[in-house]
């Protein structure tokens, strides 16, 4: 039987007087367990595993390492999810909280992977990932990105967030610091956590156009800072640093002994102006620092293959292999012949997709600019709108008093059934964000209904 010993059990209401079943568990931040509380309403939650061993006495107890404390679930699965069980009980759910293009996989790269398949490409692979790929991006970094690449400075993993994992486990450990500015994709503070060392969130403004300085930045390092995490275009904001901003913080980061882990994953997904910059080529000497992380899931509409990738400095490249080698042996064969063809291939679907993601990006720019009392930096590149809509707080929407963002979008996905991801979520309060990576009719649907919610 599963118990926890840090957080909050959860029992089915119907085993009262029984020997209680456990429905699930909740541990990490206070945000995230009241969300879970908020939704699981029916459900009688126990706070603080004291009381639930004293109505567990005779049963036994399987505790959790420490380490659990440590992990909460993904906010965002976590409003995916009741939408999705919203959904299965005919709730007709606008669904903008997932950031997963709504597109399938384009037809060659799925037609590579039969072919693999075919091919007999169904066994181990190197740790590492196969060769071909790796060379076919080593080429695309040193051509087309302009950052010189070895095939042994890469590594193929299962996501990119895998990759990430495997970064921080290289370079980070108990008493390292890791800078990550907010908002910030939701997994980055808890992978951070899980190498032992400590986040260091340096809140940034929508006044500052949600961007780190260079001054910023320094404040936050200290003799123990051993990486800063930077993400452009980002996930929530949607904000693009342009190449000037980038040279100036790599300039601050040159000044000390920090590392960078640069969160490249919507690289080719940016509109009008915005251009995307790989930063470690921004300077001599910053390759030798930076680790840069990238994949097929947006790109290329591939979230379900499980295909990233990190360019680090060979040895941290090696080590990571070996890590994987320990984990997983290897990311998925055929999912990596495919994410060849995504690479190699024609980049024609990849066109198109963009094409659609700035059309409903404009879309979506102008219904929020209707909106009453909201705003958004719009976004340049990614399909996230972060809206603020803190001057609702205090307002009694749906029937519920709005606190923070976190009733904000629980009462929203109740009473208007429209599902988006809070900013606290992201480290930042007083945010909702929306993914544009849903068809046009269901953003439109989405938006009447989100502006008779905000009339009340
Ligand atoms: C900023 C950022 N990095 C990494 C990832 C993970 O990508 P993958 O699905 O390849 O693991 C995501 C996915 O949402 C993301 O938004």
């Amino acid at each position: 039987m599963p118990i926890i010993l840090n957080g909050l059990a959860i029992f089915r209401r119907e085993d009262r007087g029984r020997p209680p079943r456990i429905a699930g568990v909740v541990t990490g931040p206070t945000v995230l367990v009241r969300l879970v509380m908020r939704i699981f309403e029916g459900i009688e939650v126990h706070p603080g595993v004291r009381d639930a061993r004293d109505e567990f006495e005779g049963v036994m107890v399987l505790t959790l390492a420490e380490r659990s404390s440590l992990i909460a679930p993904s906010a965002t699965l976590a409003m995916a999810g009741e939408a999705k069980r919203l959904k299965s009980e005919g709730v007709d759910v606008l669904d903008f909280a997932l950031g997963e293009p709504d597109f399938n996989t384009p037809e060659n790269i799925q037609e590579a992977a039969i072919r693999a398949m075919k091919a007999g490409h169904t066994h181990y692979t190197p740790p590492a990932g196969i060769p071909e790929l790796k060379q076919a991006l080593a080429e695309h970094y040193t051509k087309k990105i302009g950052l010189p690449t070895q095939p042994a400075q890469i590594l193929i993993s299962n996501g990119a967030k895998h990759s990430i994992h495997n970064a921080l486990m290289a370079v980070c450990g108990p008493g390292d610091e890791v800078i990550i500015p907010a908002p910030y994709w939701v997994s980055y503070a808890d992978l951070v956590k899980l190498t032992g060392a400590v986040p260091v969130v340096v809140e940034t403004t929508e006044e500052e156009g949600f961007k780190l300085s260079p001054e910023k930045f320094l404040a936050a390092v200290t003799p123990r800072t051993r990486l800063l995490m930077i993400n452009s275009p980002s996930n929530p904001t949607g904000v693009v640093y342009d190449r000037a901003e980038l040279e100036a913080l790599a300039d601050a980061v040159l000044t000390t002994k920090a590392g960078v882990l640069s969160d490249e994953i919507y690289e080719q997904l940016t509109y009008g102006d915005a251009k995307p910059t790989c930063f470690a080529t921004l300077r001599p000497g910053l390759a030798e620092r930076t680790i840069t992380i990238s994949g097929v899931s947006k790109t290329y509409a591939m979230t379900g293959w499980r295909i990233g990738w990190a360019i680090a400095p060979a040895p941290v490249a090696k080590f990571m292999g070996d890590l994987q080698s320990q984990e997983t042996s290897n990311p998925c064969s055929v999912s990596q012949y495919a994410a060849l063809e995504a690479v190699v291939g024609p980049q024609d679907s990849v066109r198109a997709m963009l094409g659609e993601f700035t059309k409903r990006r404009a879309y979506v720019l102008e219904r929020i600019e209707r909106l009453p009392g909201v705003t958004c930096v719009p976004p340049g590149g990614a399909f996230y709108a972060f809206m603020n809509v803190s001057s609702h707080f205090g307002r009694t929407l749906g029937g519920r008093k709005i606190e923070d963002s976190t009733s904000f979008c629980v009462t929203a996905l109740a009473s208007a059934h429209v599902a988006m991801v809070m900013g606290s979520a992201f480290g930042t309060e007083g945010y909702a964000r929306l993914s544009f990576a849903t068809d046009l009719k269901t953003l439109e649907r989405g938006f009447d209904a989100l502006e008779g919610f905000l009339k009340g």
